[in-house]
């Protein structure tokens, strides 16, 4: 299973797309354009059912093989959203809207997917039924999390999902993977500590706030340094620290503080949130401050399935020939999460080549990635579900 002659065919009409997607970026759930787009060439492949508005405004694609002997249904999954990155690519098909940009390459991701979703449609040679899943909001709004409340797992009977990124770094053509956790839950919170202002010349009179902060921050990296195993990964920051006191010989009466917890395991996960609440509250206590913490869990750890890992790592090793089995995990977060704690799947990196990193200014989807992602979705399809 080489990249599909198929694909070189289409490589002109879906990089078409993906520069369309690419002129015409939108964010989190506003994905209108893109999912319309998406649904109307979904259409015109002859896919058995296309639905549009599944959390809010995501779209899923039914196409059902030659047979179905099984019952199997494979989930395949792309994001739809841009950034809210000003571009400076210079490419000609830039962004027409300033200050919005595809600089995640989730266009790339939705233009491989519809041409998967366009061969399966035209070849269906598998025995089951593919779900094409275009999920919106990926960067920071739960897009995933959405289509799953909105019962796409269950109305769909999905067993398996499979979701890819393209990733710098890597050469184009080659895939990375690993079993386990991939991508790391992202948390954040926020830490208000209220003491007593005063004139800074006076401290016997006040509760120093700035000073309490202080040691939350420093407490605070006893949890990565004292408290978790050393062989876990976990990252605790405090980004911001601000307090009301405009002057420097006025002991502010509130400061607030914000900030990221990363971790690669649930367990990790309930620990730290538990010490960062023991650490405020104690910290305050014992310097005659208050604290208050506000701690909300973001995008759960991502995890691909042992064996799922391995049937990704077949068809990548199949398509292109390159695939790393054990590469280190990412403390980047990812919401096809959610799909992947309803269902085994696994989440794969497809190499960008040497381009600026996601999330800049300048960083561009490879077109040449195209055929071997387009390659991987449709092979996924193909060889768990092999034509009977
Ligand atoms: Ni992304």
């Amino acid at each position: 299973m080489p990249v599909k002659n198929r694909f070189a065919e289409l490589l002109p009409e879906i990089t078409a797309w993906r520069r369309d997607f690419h002129e015409h970026p939108e964010l989190l759930f506003d994905v209108h354009r893109t999912a319309g787009k998406v649904a109307d060439l979904l259409r015109s492949f002859g896919c058995d059912e296309v639905v549009e508005g599944i959390g809010r405004t995501g779209v899923v694609a039914v196409i059902k093989g030659k047979t179905d002997t099984a019952g199997r249904v494979i989930g395949l999954r792309a994001d739809m959203d841009a950034l809210p990155i000003r571009e400076a690519t210079g490419v000609p098909y830039a962004s027409k809207t300033p200050g919005k940009m595809h600089a995640c390459g989730h266009d790339g991701h939705t233009a491989m997917l519809l041409g998967a979703a366009k061969y399966l449609a035209e070849t269906r040679n598998f025995d089951g039924t593919v779900i094409c899943i275009f999920q919106p909001a990926e960067e920071g709004g739960g897009g995933g999390r959405e289509m799953v409340r909105d019962g796409m797992i269950s109305r769909w009977g999905i067993q398996e999902v499979y979701g890819m990124h393209n990733m710098p770094g890597i050469p184009v053509g080659h895939f990375a993977i690993r079993p386990g956790a991939i991508m790391a839950a992202a948390d954040q919170f926020e830490i208000v500590v209220t003491g007593k202002g005063g004139h800074a010349a006076r401290p016997h009179d006040c509760v120093d706030t700035t000073v309490v902060a202080a040691h939350i921050v420093v407490a605070l990296q006893t949890i990565a340094s004292r408290n978790v195993d050393p062989l876990k990964q976990v990252v605790v920051s405090v980004c911001t620290v601000e307090t009301d006191s405009p002057a420097h010989n006025v002991i502010p009466q509130v400061v607030r503080m914000k900030g990221t917890v990363r971790t690669m395991d649930a367990k990790v996960q309930d620990y730290v949130e538990r010490r960062v609440g023991e650490i405020v509250e104690g910290t305050a206590l014992a310097l005659g401050a208050r604290a208050e913490l506000h701690y909300e869990r973001g995008y759960p750890v991502t995890v691909n399935a042992g064996a799922n890992t391995d049937y990704a790592a077949e068809v990548a090793a199949a398509v292109s020939g390159h695939v790393e089995t054990d590469t280190p995990p990412l403390m980047g977060a990812e919401d096809f999460s959610f799909m992947l704690n309803e269902r085994p799947g696994a989440y794969i990196f497809l190499g960008n080549g040497d381009t600026a990193m996601v999330h800049h200014p300048a960083y561009n989807f490879d077109d040449n990635a195209i055929p071997f992602g387009s390659s991987w979705y449709a092979g996924m399809a193909e060889a768990r579900m092999p034509a009977a």
